[in-house]
């Protein structure tokens, strides 16, 4: 059977089942990875008690007949933008696999996103990067399900400490192609002022950082999205530390931002990084990086590690990565495939076992 989070019943769910799904994706998702970087219990538990402005979420678990979570699933639909998009995850832990209960919750995915009214399924499947794709349970299931590929991305890490010497000498080498541009740093919050400016930068990210195939549309962003976010970011004990560059006019041209869970302290997450198209090729992603990060590492020196991801295509971010220290580790894939296919498929398939 499975179970679905769907109002009114959410907090009752949260009662009940919330921890059993938790246990079933931690375990599905992290098997054979070394370093899953999966959300903590209490960040996805804030969301679900709240709730986000973002998106609506359904989170479904399937349960074997003596009640034990034999897998774990959730849906997001986004609010401002892309609502034809459901994106999920999947993960049934090792063993309760094979049995076809990761397509019972892809089927019940499915109907979800139908009702929603969304025309594509997202899908991403995380391995560690000497594990060949042909043999990956998530790639191997994902493409008999019928997604295709649509963009991949590539984890790196950062041990930390960093040398300061490293950072200094990236900096000097970077400054004199930013003459006429300045950057600083904040942490949480963005301030009043520019709260507008960030988010038409966010809003960029989806135009100016590489999507590959994926099905994306232009994001729409305002200062109440901005500070939605923050507002549950806040909730689920994140902080952060942004660091923004202005050109000549002072207008914002550039942004990154680190994140750490007070719940995983040992890893800071990054974030976006964006130089809008028009000002690239001055170094601001660097100036930007080294800044963030001399500004997270002061306030929470008890991180061991930075994790990011970019698409392997963005070949300028990866050699700023690669500059600092990054190493890569994981290969993320995001696949997608149409709603009324995956469900036709699914029914066909179920017409054939009765
Ligand atoms: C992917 C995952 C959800 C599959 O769960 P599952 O319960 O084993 O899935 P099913 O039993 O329904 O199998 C689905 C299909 O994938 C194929 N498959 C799954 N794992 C496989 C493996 N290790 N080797 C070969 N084929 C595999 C099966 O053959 C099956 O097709 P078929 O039975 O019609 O031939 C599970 O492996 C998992 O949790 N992986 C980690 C998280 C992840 O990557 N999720 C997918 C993206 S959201």
């Amino acid at each position: 059977m499975t179970t679905s989070s769907d109002d009114p019943a959410r907090e009752a769910w949260a009662g009940e089942f919330f921890d059993r799904w938790y246990a079933a994706l931690a375990a599905g998702e992290g098997h054979d990875r070394p370093d899953p970087a999966s959300w903590r219990p209490e960040e996805l538990r804030a969301e679900l008690a709240r709730g986000t402005d973002h998106d609506v979420l359904h989170w479904l678990l399937a349960l074997d007949d003596d009640g034990t979570a034999a897998g774990a699933a959730d849906v997001r639909v986004a609010v401002h933008d892309n609502r034809h998009v459901a994106r999920l995850q999947i993960a049934v832990p090792p063993g309760s696999r094979r049995r076809g209960v990761g397509t019972r919750l892809l089927a019940a995915v499915a109907e979800v996103a139908a009702a929603a009214g969304c025309s594509v399924l997202r899908a991403e499947t995380e391995r560690p990067v000497a594990h060949p794709e042909g043999t990956w349970p998530g790639t191997v299931a994902l493409r008999r399900w019928g997604f295709a590929p649509g963009l991949v991305e590539a984890r790196r890490q950062l041990a930390l400490p960093v040398p300061a010497r490293t950072l200094d000498d990236l900096e000097a080498a970077a400054r004199p192609h930013a003459a006429g541009y300045r950057w600083w740093t904040f942490p949480d919050a963005v301030p009043e002022p520019d709260v507008e400016a960030v988010a038409g930068l966010m809003a960029r990210m989806s135009t100016d950082a590489p999507q590959g195939d994926l099905a994306v549309e232009p994001e729409v962003w305002d200062a109440a999205r901005v500070r939605s976010g923050e507002a549950l970011r806040r909730a689920q004990g994140r902080r952060s530390w942004t660091a923004v560059a202005a050109d000549a006019a002072g207008t914002l041209v550039g942004y990154t931002t680190l994140v750490q869970s007070a719940h995983e302290p040992d890893r800071l997450q990054q974030w976006d990084t964006l130089v809008v198209a028009e000002h690239r090729g001055h170094r601001l992603g660097t100036l930007l990086k080294v800044a963030a990060l001399r500004a997270a590492v002061a306030d929470a020196p008890e991180a061991t590690r930075v994790s990011t991801w970019n698409a392997t295509s963005n070949v300028p971010m990866i050699a700023v990565n690669e500059a600092m220290g990054f190493r890569l580790d994981e290969l993320c894939e995001e696949l997608e495939a149409p709603v009324a296919d995956v469900r036709s498929a699914l029914a066909a398939r179920d017409a054939v076992r009765r």
